[in-house]
């Protein structure tokens, strides 16, 4: 039987720049824009609450709420425990993490209201915070899951024994592992942090494939330009082609919005490159052969 909650896309939709999308800006408009991708397969998107500030979580709702028959079809990863200075109710506006259950719990409800979903397929702890108590968040998790609320719950820049105290207090397996991996961060790739998501059975999801952009400058940016015009793909493709070819797939997280962008991607998927390709770009990216 196949897992509902795997990444059953060749990429998730990132919605980290959805407030400053103007053409996006009507639930009309967006609505428009969710349903193409749906259209193209593309049905993961990836949400965090400190988004916008919470306005590309409401703006999302707004648009499944104008036009309800596509709520059904949005798969979507939900990110909490960030507490922006603005939100911060302390009197000190200090930005910082919060993996109190009550904080978790309210937040959850928070996301879904915003969202106009049923379930949040996934929730990802957004950073490692260094108060939490493991037997207090991992009930809180638990509960959300048992409750329906949360399909399963993952981490997301943690480091492997930050996971680990978090997974013995948990009864329900961490599912899904978001870390910054890219041609312009591949540093997990060496330091054993990525190894360790394997190891542990997480599922990776790469944010950031390109670097935010910055894959496609300097060396690394004429090497992806050369031979993506040989090999007839786009150099964006390319790019997320050498994060699949890693063990394990892991899948990127993309932070465009331009639907002649997404579509590139979309075409380019199923290209593959070989081992020496993939030393080739590792090296015009960090400048210096492997030793
Ligand atoms: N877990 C975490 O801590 C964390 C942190 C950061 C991000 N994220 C997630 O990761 C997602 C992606 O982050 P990101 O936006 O930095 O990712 P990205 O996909 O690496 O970078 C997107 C940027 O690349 C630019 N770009 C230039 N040429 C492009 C091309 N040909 N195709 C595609 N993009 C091109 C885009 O510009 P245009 O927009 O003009 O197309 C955009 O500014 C976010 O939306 C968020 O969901 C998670």
């Amino acid at each position: 039987m196949s897992d509902p909650l795997a990444f059953d896309a060749p990429f998730l939709l990132g919605m980290m720049r959805l407030h400053n999308a103007y053409e996006l800006s009507t639930p009309t408009a967006l609505a428009d824009w969710l349903e193409a991708r749906l259209d193209e397969g593309l049905h993961w998107f990836d949400h965090a609450d400190i988004y916008g500030s919470r306005e590309c979580e409401t703006r999302f709702g707004e648009a499944l709420r104008a036009r309800p028959a596509l709520a059904s079809r949005v798969r979507v990863v939900a990110k909490v425990n960030i507490v922006l200075p603005g939100l911060d109710d302390s009197g000190f506006a200090v930005k910082h993490y919060d993996t109190t259950p009550g904080y978790l719990s309210a937040s959850i409800d928070a996301s879904l209201a915003r969202l106009g979903v049923e379930r949040l397929d996934h929730l990802l702890l957004h950073r490692p915070d260094p108060l939490m108590e493991p037997a207090e968040t991992a009930g809180a998790l638990d509960a959300a899951i048992d409750a329906g609320k949360v399909g399963a719950v993952g981490v997301s820049n943690f480091m492997p024994e930050q996971w680990r105290r978090l997974q013995r207090a948990m009864r329900h397996e961490l599912y899904a592992h978001q870390l910054e991996l890219s041609l312009a961060h591949a540093e997990p790739l060496f330091d054993g942090l990525y190894d360790a998501v394997l190891n542990d059975g997480h599922r990776p999801m790469a944010w950031a494939p390109l670097g935010g952009g910055s894959v496609f400058e300097d060396v690394l940016g004429s090497s992806l330009s050369s031979l993506a015009e040989t090999l007839g793909v786009s150099r964006a493709g390319l790019a997320l082609a050498w994060l699949r070819r890693i063990p394990g797939s892991p899948v990127p997280v993309i932070g465009t919005l331009k639907a002649s962008r997404i579509q590139a991607l979309v075409t380019d998927s199923n290209l593959t490159i070989d081992r020496a390709t993939w030393f080739m770009l590792l090296e015009e990216s960090r400048g210096h052969r492997v030793g």
